[in-house]
């Protein structure tokens, strides 16, 4: 009975409650998978969002008008040339610098403007600097005396020459021009115009009538080469002074050479610097030292 209904189609309420348990699950089921694709597509579009909104906050952080992008970008370019410098060889970095240096130099010197002359009282002064030689002279009744720094400097030297076992003195220092007159006119007497001229300035034309101006020990070609003579030299500079008349010079400076002959500037860094120039002081203000007639 049992097996004959079993074959027959029939609509028990159990079997329906099955079947719509099934109906159920499957659609649970299909509920839970479309849930969870959904919330990964939520998930990753919101990762998008993050990642796309990162990227446009780089790119504002790297706009070429930020301030901080300006340094950072330098910071890089800084790097990037350690890096060129580094990867580049010793020669390439010699020739950078060389560069560099010629570079420096020529901006220096298209800088470089000739020192200003001017006239006060008839004393004609370059670049600050009181000029007595051939060309510029002093007026007849110019009487200063010797220089009262000058003269502190020179005694200062004489204490620090002392030390070192050598012994400095004031031989010549102020010569008015009425002293120099009979001087010059003595050799010119005695050697001719031409000849003294070389050793000897003209009235109104001497250095020693500036006050500035002072002959060390001996003014004679005697005095050249001695310990004095060399200490003199070396270290005339620390103290203002500049040895006025070198070898070598006489066609800037008009004289012959006179190694006693010393003439305070009253500017270490400034003698320093004409010693280290190697030119004579007309040479280095670019200034001329002849008679006009
Ligand atoms: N001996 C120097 C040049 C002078 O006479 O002033
Ligand atoms: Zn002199």
């Amino acid at each position: 009975m049992n097996g004959t209904n079993e074959n027959k189609t029939v609509h028990s309420p159990i079997r329906e409650n099955r079947s719509r348990l099934r109906v159920m699950r499957v659609l649970g089921v299909l509920v839970c998978v479309t849930a969870v694709l959904l919330l990964a597509l939520t998930i990753s579009g919101q990762n998008s969002e993050i990642k796309a909104s990162g990227e446009a906050v780089a790119a504002s952080s790297s706009t070429p008008d930020s301030s901080s992008s300006a340094e950072s970008s330098s910071a890089a370019q800084t790097e990037i040339s350690k890096q060129a410098a580094a990867d580049s060889t010793p020669q390439e970095q010699t020739a950078t610098q060389t560069q560099v240096t010629a570079k420096a130099a020529a901006k220096e010197a298209s800088s470089e403007i000739a020192p200003k002359v001017e006239v006060k009282n008839g004393i004609t002064y370059v670049g600050g600097i009181l000029i007595a030689n051939k060309t510029y002279s002093l007026p007849s009744d110019y009487d200063p005396g010797l220089d009262s720094d000058a003269e502190a400097a020179f005694y200062t030297m004489q204490q620090a020459a002392a030390a070192d076992g050598i012994s400095l003195w004031i031989c010549s220092g102020y010569r008015s021009y009425s002293y120099q007159k009979q001087l010059y006119d003595n050799y010119a007497a005695q050697d001719g115009k031409d000849e003294a001229d070389r050793y000897s300035a003209r009235p109104g034309h001497s250095e020693h009538q500036t006050g500035l101006a002072i002959d060390v020990n001996e003014p004679s070609s005697d005095f050249d080469n001695t310990p004095e003579a060399e200490w003199l030299a070396k270290h005339c500079n620390d103290y203002g002074f500049i040895l006025r008349y070198k070898p070598g010079k006489e066609s800037s400076t008009g004289y012959m050479a006179e190694s006693w002959h010393i003439r305070y500037l009253g500017d270490a860094e400034l003698c320093k610097k004409i010693e280290a120039s190697g030119k004579s002081l007309e040479e280095y203000l670019g200034i001329t030292s002849a008679y006009a007639q």
